[in-house]
């Protein structure tokens, strides 16, 4: 049988002998690190005839196989040179007669290895058993998959970081937030090394670490998390009472990721800076502090602080401003049509806090003696009512409104006018 033969049937049987071999006990196992060198051993034990005749060792054959590989790595013939398998080029070489050197060890290098010796003097047409070795490469972990070193991620979103890596044995990954292990309770899962969560919460941010070991080494990598947001106000503004020209100080103070804050100042629905008894004279600090100074009874109202960073749907608190001041009248009608016959009121618009307390009207440049008018009477709003309307009542009138801090003066003048009543045919009409 020719050489060629030979060998073609070494490999072809080695799959099936090697389960053989291996039951029989005949197996060894060789422990190397990734990157070093093994040598996995096999004795070229003479025989009897090479004993006698060691010259005659041209007459064997060896031949290193690899279970799962269907070419031998390695075949030394005699004094030629070794044929060795494409991906061992460079990398095997016989040592101490038949052992077989491996050096530069990759994990794919993990597995049965058979060395034969077929001997080609033999009357019997047949090689001698194999040794079977179990090659293990042991590698210290490198990472395959790791997050970023920076994570931004938004408020409600879902988040996952992964992180993996080789080794062998294979390595065992470990989560840490801030130095300290993820609980099982907290929401984070830890699935297969991957960390994930289904909403972000605030408090989650921090530094991650995603530690892998195995008995070899370990390796370790950080994550910075942090959750972006809308702001959260730290400082709402506060009801404050103060008096006309006095200036007021709302504060308002927020903090925020990204913080490229800033803030706005609304007052009953419109931006401050909008209205125009406010606009010329407000001022937004850079604090998100409103300035308001020398108050005037118009400013007394609710203010919203709106700290914004574009970030989803800002927070907002509101404060309402008392302005107190000496009691006034507003705007005063120029004439007053009350229906003659009937109930009529001439109107004082009294604007005060502290409430008013009384309202002095004049009639005609006099001061309004209620007693020479009968059925009259000065309501608790300051308003003149009138039981029945007639001639008595026409004329020019004003009112002044007090309260406990005195008055800002006297109304605008407003014509009574007698009117006639509506009459009847437009009521039924309607
Ligand atoms: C070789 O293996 C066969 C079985 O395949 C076994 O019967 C025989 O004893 C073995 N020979 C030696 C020398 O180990
Ligand atoms: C865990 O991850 C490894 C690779 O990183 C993968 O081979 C394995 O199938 C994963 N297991 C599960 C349960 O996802
Ligand atoms: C974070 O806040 C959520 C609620 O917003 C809470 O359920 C969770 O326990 C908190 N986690 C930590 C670590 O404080
Ligand atoms: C990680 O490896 C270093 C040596 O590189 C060793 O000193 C340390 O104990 C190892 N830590 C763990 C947790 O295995
Ligand atoms: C406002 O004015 C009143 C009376 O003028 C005074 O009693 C009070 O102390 C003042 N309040 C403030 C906050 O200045
Ligand atoms: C200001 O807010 C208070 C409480 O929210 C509310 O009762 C009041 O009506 C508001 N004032 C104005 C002028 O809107
Ligand atoms: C702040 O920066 C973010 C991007 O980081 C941007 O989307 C947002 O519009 C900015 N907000 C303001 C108020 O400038
Ligand atoms: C206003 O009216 C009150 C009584 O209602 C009176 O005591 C007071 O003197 C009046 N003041 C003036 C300035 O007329």
């Amino acid at each position: 049988m020719g050489l060629e033969r030979r060998w073609l049937q070494a490999v072809t049987t080695a799959v099936a002998i090697c389960l053989l071999s291996v039951s029989q006990g005949e197996a060894s196992l060789v422990h190397a690190r990734v990157g070093s060198s093994a040598e996995l051993s096999c004795s070229l034990n003479p025989t009897s005839t090479e004993a006698t005749t060691p010259n005659l060792f041209p007459l064997h054959v060896v031949e290193w196989v690899r279970l799962g590989f269907n070419v031998p790595i390695l075949i030394k013939f005699g004094v030629y040179a070794p044929r060795v398998h494409p991906n061992y080029k460079g990398r095997v070489s016989l040592t101490r007669g038949a052992s077989l050197l491996v050096e530069r060890l990759t994990l794919e290098d993990e597995g049965w290895f058979e060395c034969r010796i077929l001997l080609l003097d033999s009357q019997k047409d047949d090689f001698r058993n194999g040794t079977w070795t179990f090659l293990s490469i042991t590698a210290p972990p490198v990472f395959i998959k790791t997050p970023p070193t920076f994570v931004e991620v938004l408020l409600g979103d879902s988040l996952t970081l992964s992180c993996g890596a080789h080794g062998n044995p294979r390595p065992t990954v470990v989560w840490h937030k801030d130095e300290s292990q993820i609980e099982k309770h907290e929401k984070i899962k830890v699935l297969n090394g991957t960390l994930s969560l289904a909403a972000v919460t605030r408090n989650i941010s921090g530094v991650y670490k995603c530690h892998v070991s195995n008995t070899e080494g370990n390796l370790t990598h950080y994550t910075q998390l942090q959750v972006k947001g809308p702001p959260i106000i730290l400082i709402s503004p506060e009801d404050t009472t103060l008096n006309m020209t006095q200036d007021a100080v709302l504060q308002c103070q927020a903090d925020a990721y990204p913080s490229n804050l800033t803030y706005e100042w609304w007052k009953q629905g419109e931006n401050v800076y909008h209205i125009e008894s406010l606009k010329s004279r407000v001022k937004v600090l850079v604090d998100g502090t409103l300035l308001i100074p020398n108050l005037i009874p118009e400013d007394a109202g609710n203010y919203t602080c709106i700290p914004t960073n574009g970030i989803l749907t800002p927070p907002s608190a509101t404060a309402h401003l008392k302005v107190k001041h000496p009691a006034r009248v507003g705007r005063m009608s120029r004439e007053t049509y009350l229906p003659a016959g009937m109930e009529g009121v001439i109107v004082c618009p009294v604007q005060a806090d502290p409430p008013v307390m009384y309202v002095n009207w004049t009639k005609d440049g006099n001061d309004l003696n209620l007693d020479n008018f009968p059925g009259w009477i000065v309501n608790s709003e300051g308003s003149v009512f009138i039981t029945t309307a007639n001639d008595n009542a026409v004329g020019m009138y004003t009112c002044t409104a007090y309260n406990s801090y005195g008055t800002m003066g006297r109304s605008e003048p407003t014509q009574v006018i007698l009117k006639d009543p509506p009459s009847f045919r437009s009521a039924s009409s309607a």
